[in-house]
């Protein structure tokens, strides 16, 4: 049964700010209309992104004031250690603070000059550092991710290109990294037949296949409705995380902590190399850019997270907010993913064209109108690699209520009403690696 409220109470509060469009449209202005500019005090509400963003259990709290600080062998980083094996199954652990310092460590170890990365799909930090590194990242989703249709996996990789490119230039493929759930593409998750196809592809090729698994228990649970299974949810992430040489997460997102995230692999041969670069890009091993505080919210968090009323609550947000765009006729994709709403702005705002970033500009109107933040996954994200012209509303883990997404929906319903009126808007100044976090754009007239 579908429960229509929250399953947590209160225990910390924090008031949210209301200003008028008046005063945002000025805020606005000032940040260049890119909203990573805007200062969390002067947002309603925050579907920017669901990463860090997370609220923390009592438990969560209570294990963090039992931190050990310790440089080497703190007993946070055995508890951090416990935890991650449990929840991956891996034997060899590093710790590091985010998901892109993991991402960084992986390529120093395999990207090369003009040699691709595959992925089902990249996501933004992921194809800015391989760029970064000379790579070239190729997304090979596959079709049913594109268009409108109800099929369960869109976070699939496209096996026959997959296998295609590994046939013809198998010499210029470093690795291949599938990211589960499939955040560009909609939080749409991956079929476990697909990964293990994926994988034995990769394996006559003699290529290194990694898990970007941040999101893994969301692509659990959706996985185990989807095909009805009995199976724990530690079961399900199981059978995927056997099929990897390496599996890195950010325990930012599927760890409900604030930072974080590790290397996991059980390749001996790998170990000295992942254990070199943890120690110079982010500390001893023991702790990797964490301090043990952080450790024990993820120790907790990565309990918390296998959870099966935890996470149905989880989709059950997401899908509610969905079902409530779609009933106020705004085009979203579907079947609905594991974090957040997609809403295809090129679709909703078809009178501007995707150079003139459609997204970006229904970004700037759910602040302006409603002082909602989101952030736009197309042509602003991924200039000419941008498959399509999305708006992601994430949703923060544990943070909001029903009615919040309610107001929502109110807004967009407001933005239905006036969209004629928008026009777009263009770059004036970005640096080409990472666009959205850095642009500064102006309204087309
Ligand atoms: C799929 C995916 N991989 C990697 C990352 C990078 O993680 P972090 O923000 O912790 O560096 C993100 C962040 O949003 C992500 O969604």
């Amino acid at each position: 049964m579908m429960k229509n409220f929250e399953i947590y109470k209160y225990k910390v509060v924090e008031k949210i700010n209301f200003l008028t469009t008046e005063q945002r449209e000025e805020i606005l202005k000032k940040a260049g209309y890119n909203l990573f500019n805007i200062s969390s005090k002067y947002i309603t509400i925050d579907l920017l992104t669901d990463s860090g963003t997370n609220t923390i259990s009592d438990l969560q709290l209570s294990m963090m004031m039992l931190f050990d600080e310790s440089y080497a062998g703190s007993e946070s980083f055995e508890r951090f250690l416990q935890a991650t094996k449990n929840f991956c199954n891996k034997k060899y652990i590093f710790p590091v603070h985010q998901g892109r310092a993991a991402e960084k460590i992986l390529a120093e170890i395999f990207c090369k000059e003009n040699y691709y990365v595959i992925s089902n799909t990249h996501f933004d930090t992921g194809f800015a550092i391989y760029k970064y590194k000379n790579s070239i990242p190729i997304n090979l989703p596959t079709d049913y991710a594109l268009y409108d249709n109800e099929y369960p996996f869109k976070g699939n990789i496209n096996l026959d290109r997959l296998e295609d490119i590994l046939k013809r230039e198998s010499n210029k493929v470093s690795h291949i990294v599938m990211t589960i759930t499939n955040n560009a593409l909609g939080g749409q998750p991956v079929d476990l037949d697909n990964l293990i196809q994926a994988y034995n592809i990769c394996k006559k090729y003699n290529k290194v296949f990694v898990i970007d698994g941040c999101r893994i228990a969301e692509n659990a649970i959706l996985y185990k409705k989807i095909k009805n299974l009995k199976q724990s949810i530690k079961e399900i992430i199981h059978s995927y995380t056997n099929y990897c040489d390496i599996f890195y997460m950010s325990t930012k997102k599927d760890g409900i902590a604030h930072m974080g995230g590790f290397i996991a692999t059980d390749d001996e041969n790998l170990v000295s190399h992942i254990r070199k670069l943890t120690i110079l890009f982010e500390g001893f091993p023991s702790y990797g850019g964490l301090s043990g505080k952080d450790m024990e919210i993820i120790a907790q968090g990565l309990k918390e997270v296998l959870d099966e009323d935890y996470l149905e609550e989880r989709i059950n947000q997401v899908s509610f907010l969905g079902k409530l765009l779609e009933e106020e006729g705004i085009p979203v994709v579907k079947p609905f993913g594991g974090h957040a709403v997609f809403v295809d702005a090129q679709k909703f705002i078809p009178s501007i064209p995707p150079d003139y970033l459609v997204g970006q500009s229904l970004v700037v109107e759910l602040y302006r109108q409603g002082g909602i933040r989101t952030v736009e996954v197309g042509t602003l994200m991924y200039a000419k690699d941008a498959i399509r012209n999305l708006v992601r509303l994430a949703i923060p883990r544990r943070t909001y209520t029903y009615n919040h997404l309610v107001y929502v929906a109110e807004v967009f319903r407001k933005i239905k009403n006036s969209k004629e009126s928008l026009k777009g808007f263009r770059i004036i100044s970005a640096d080409p690696l990472v666009p959205h976090f850095t642009s500064i754009l102006e309204p087309i007239k």
